[in-house]
């Protein structure tokens, strides 16, 4: 029990609906979830999107999204009872004994901010270390995860890395104030997944040398089953199951957690294509400032109800190829022709109709959708 950092008691968490034609009202989001973490380990939380992960990991630092609140049962970090604490306490407590790496690094991170100065700056702000040895822990924690150039990189925009590196660099920030508890948030959902390999192993390495203890937020069990020491599987904001990672992978009791045990990958299926929808030629591109080709003679043929997979490690132009395709970024050479025409570079020239054909749907949903619009709102705007 003394080493127990984080103890969750039958936790109850309420938000307020906007039913459309209705008024608001209350539904219950988590409730009767109870657990325990100890020093050092790591605790996977795992469900479908929707379980309820985010919200109790947040509870941790007894923090509600908007409309979201903690209404029943208590939250314990190092024995002290955060809910009841005051916004003083509140403050020491997150980002400092507790930190948060978000699923969505490019929605956490402010973009007219160098890495750098916000890596290090919970840590100055906590009057943990000099400015000079956050610098220097920063660096070897960005060494730690495998980003390339780690003595620079902190001098580059959130714009100017890969989603994937942006991911790692959110993993930095939070492990740099030598936190007690880190909620890790799907931190390798937008990884490629020989990275994803990579950095779950940073990660593990990570919290054994400093001893921090984490939450680990996932959907997906093989990614928990190489990092946690204990899994609790929810569903629709309850408990399914609890216990250590041996006894949920290898003989789970629920049907739940076999059906997520069974899982298997997509059936890949053949189809045979019939017109060219699509024809990328010869495709060069460059960002504007920079020297060297993201994308070098690159050509792609695209054919009626045909799906074409694009598949490269982090930073190695998959972004690029579609924002070349839909026009964000007109190539230095080469052609892109749709349906049998030759599209306007840039995506100001494109017509209404091309637009509207020619879709991208984002890495990151939640940086991409306007916050102050509804869902059923932007998706009419599309139309
Ligand atoms: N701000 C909010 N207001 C109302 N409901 C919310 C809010 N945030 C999340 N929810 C609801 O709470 C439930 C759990 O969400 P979440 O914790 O984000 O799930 P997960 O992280 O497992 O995908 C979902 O049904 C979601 O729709
Ligand atoms: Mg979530």
């Amino acid at each position: 029990m003394s080493d127990c950092l984080l103890q969750v008691k039958d936790l109850k968490i309420e938000a307020t609906a906007y039913p459309p034609g209705e008024p608001p009202r209350d539904i219950t989001i988590v409730e009767h979830v109870s657990f325990e973490l100890e020093k050092g380990k790591v605790l996977g939380l795992i469900g479908e999107s929707g379980a309820g992960k985010s919200t109790i990991g947040l509870s941790s630092m007894a923090y509600g999204r908007g409309g979201v609140r903690i209404t029943g049962g208590k939250v314990f970090v190092n024995g002290r009872d955060v809910l009841q604490e005051r916004p003083n306490g509140l403050r020491a407590l997150r980002g400092r004994e507790v930190t948060y790496v978000a699923q969505s690094a490019a929605a956490a991170f402010n973009p007219a901010k160098k890495l750098m100065e916000q890596v290090i700056e919970a840590t100055l702000h906590h009057g943990l270390m000099s400015k000079s040895e956050a610098q220097e822990r920063a660096i070897s924690l960005f060494r730690r995860l495998g980003l390339p150039k780690p003595e620079t990189i902190g001098n580059r925009y959130p714009h100017q890395v890969s989603g994937g590196q942006l991911q790692r660099v959110m993993t930095a920030m939070a492990l740099c104030p030598k936190p007690d508890l880190v909620v890790f948030d799907e931190p390798t959902t937008a990884l490629d997944v020989t990275t994803q390999i990579e950095v779950l192993a940073a990660i593990k390495e990570a919290i054994v040398d400093t001893g921090v203890a984490a939450l680990y937020i996932t959907h997906d069990l093989a990614v928990v089953a190489q990092v946690a020491d204990h899994i609790l599987v929810l569903q629709g904001g309850g408990m399914v199951e609890y216990g250590n990672t041996d006894h949920i992978i290898n003989s789970p009791t629920e049907e739940y957690t076999k059906a997520l045990v069974s899982v298997r990958s997509i059936n890949h299926k053949e189809k045979t294509g019939g017109v060219s929808v699509l024809s990328v030629n010869s495709i060069t591109a460059r960002y504007r400032g920079t020297t060297f080709d993201v994308l070098k003679d690159v050509n792609v043929e695209l054919a009626e109800a045909q799906t074409l997979a694009v598949v490269g490690e982090s930073g190695s132009g998959k972004s690029t190829l579609a924002r070349v395709i839909t026009g964000l970024l007109p190539p230095t050479s080469g052609t892109i022709s749709f349906n049998g025409r030759i599209l306007p570079a840039e995506f100001e020239k494109r017509g209404r109709d091309d637009l509207r054909e020619v879709q991208m749907i984002y890495q990151m949903a939640d940086v991409a959708m306007n916050p102050r619009q509804t869902v059923a709102r932007s998706w009419v705007m599309n139309r």
